[in-house]
């Protein structure tokens, strides 16, 4: 067998490879993704090459043990949901965010919760261990019994995590990671999905948890990461302002839980705490309801969520005057208008529109519509929605408004907030959800859902 050293170009985006540089990459379209790295090669007997003569035997659903999942739970709460009800043994999971988020002080709390009970190993390749216990220390998990090593060459942390035989592991960052295989630096694609290969490989077969990091690049692009969402178990991606002290970590793929899934943290000054009630925080409790400010009762995963929906609707001198969202889709913004202006003949064609979902919360589901359009049109007339109103609802383009998921859970939500009144699509309405100090408001034409704002 002869080696054979070659340059190759590896796209960031897709993970495909091309033999020549080119600006953009063949496969997935991207621009200014290929990366130049050097793939060894091994030219063998070609098929067949690395084939021991041990074949895996076929097998039918009955003649396949299933062992249950056996769960860690961290008691970490938030943590918890988002993985599905704790850590899957044997599992691979992903935290991706942007750096500074907050990520090491999340795995490293969540091995302090665990290490009573099962044993932990922490791979740092990122900073000292001194650094890391200063951390501790401002946690106030000095005292845990767990270890850690700075390591970044991936052959050498498998010995050590044979010898360690630890129950979960972290690996902070996959970035800083690269094995012998190749000779491409650390972080480049071919490194990132050979490293995390040899530890998914070794998760299976040992059933130890690895938390792997990976880091965010700036453009925003999970470069790097998103080459390797498909090959682990669980996606989480750690997101927030660094302006404010909430993070939410999000489910976004999950072989053993709901994806989805959202979990709140507030980072204060001794680490993470869970935010077990997060509709108080996307609220903004204003000392009256104000023009083009409405409530909204959205769902995250499995658990209904209150937040507040901003319009600003203001005369425009542009052309094209302008729609803009922040944590709402943009197009659905223009249609919606046109849904306005077609089945409730308001206009606001010179208008400019900006619609806000505050405290930095993205919602992606249609049951947002009628709280937009009904804080756009409070904006427009300059008049402030009832006291204690929550919506939801989809709207559709013929102007009637359709039912969505969880209608109960979310008015049970509301209630729980202290709101009074609820305008929700009629089907989700039903003679079964009543209730107590909630007045349900049944509409089926969006007209009817305005007409009720005030
Ligand atoms: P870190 O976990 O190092 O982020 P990442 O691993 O995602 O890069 O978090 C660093 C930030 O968190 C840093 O800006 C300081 C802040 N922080 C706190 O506010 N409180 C704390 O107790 C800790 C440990 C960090
Ligand atoms: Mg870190």
């Amino acid at each position: 067998m002869a080696k054979t050293d070659r340059m190759v170009y590896v796209c960031n985006a897709c993970g495909s490879r091309q033999n020549k540089w080119s600006g953009q990459c063949g496969d997935c379209g991207a621009w200014n993704t290929l990366e130049e790295t050097r793939a060894i090669e091994v030219k063998g007997t070609g098929r067949g090459r690395g084939y021991s003569g041990e074949v895996s035997a076929v097998q039918t659903f009955e003649s396949i043990t299933v062992h249950r999942d056996t769960r860690i739970v961290s008691g970490l709460s938030e943590l918890d949901r988002v993985l599905g009800g704790g850590i899957v043994s044997g599992s691979v999971t992903m935290i991706g965010g942007d750096p500074g988020i907050g990520k090491s002080t999340l795995l490293l709390q969540l091995l302090a919760a665990v290490s009573q009970q099962v044993s932990t190993l922490y791979v740092t390749g990122e900073e000292s261990l001194q650094q890391i216990r200063i951390r501790a220390q401002r946690l106030g998990l000095e005292q845990v019994p767990m270890k850690l090593v700075t390591e970044t060459h991936v052959e050498r942390i498998l010995d050590i995590i044979r010898q360690e035989q630890p129950q979960v592991l972290v690996i902070d960052s996959i970035q800083t990671v690269f094995t012998d295989a190749l000779a491409s630096a650390p972080g480049s694609v071919s490194q990132l999905r050979e490293s995390t290969a040899l530890l998914v490989r070794f998760a299976k077969q040992s059933g130890t948890a690895i938390f792997i990091v990976g880091h965010v690049t700036k453009e925003g692009a999970l470069a790097g990461p998103r080459v390797l969402e498909h090959m682990v178990d669980t996606v989480l991606y750690f997101e927030g302002e660094a302006s404010n002290q909430y993070r939410m970590l999000r489910a976004v793929k999950n072989r053993f839980g709901p994806v989805n899934e959202l979990g709140v943290f507030a980072m204060l000054e001794g680490g993470l705490r869970v935010v077990t009630n997060p509709s108080a925080i996307f609220l903004s409790r204003h000392q009256q309801p104000i023009p083009g400010s409405t409530i909204l009762v959205t769902r995250e995963g499995s658990r209904p969520l209150l937040v507040e929906v901003q319009a600003l609707v203001d005369d425009s001198h542009l052309a094209n005057p302008r729609r803009v969202t922040l944590g709402l889709e943009q197009n659905r913004l223009a249609m919606l208008l046109a849904v306005l202006h077609r089945h409730a003949q308001i206009t606001t064609y010179d208008q400019d529109v900006f619609v806000n979902v505050v405290g930095g919360m993205r919602v992606t589901e249609t049951g947002a519509d009628l709280a937009v359009l009904s804080a756009v049109l409070s904006s427009l007339r300059n008049r402030a929605p009832q006291t204690g109103l929550v919506l939801f609802g989809e709207v559709g383009l013929a102007g009637e408004v359709r039912p969505i998921q969880a209608g109960a859970d979310r008015l049970k939500e509301a209630a729980k907030h202290g709101f009074s009144r609820a305008i929700v699509p009629a089907a989700n309405a039903g003679k079964q959800t009543r209730i107590e100090g909630l007045e349900i408001v049944p509409v089926q034409r969006l007209s009817e859902a305005l007409e009720q704002l005030w």
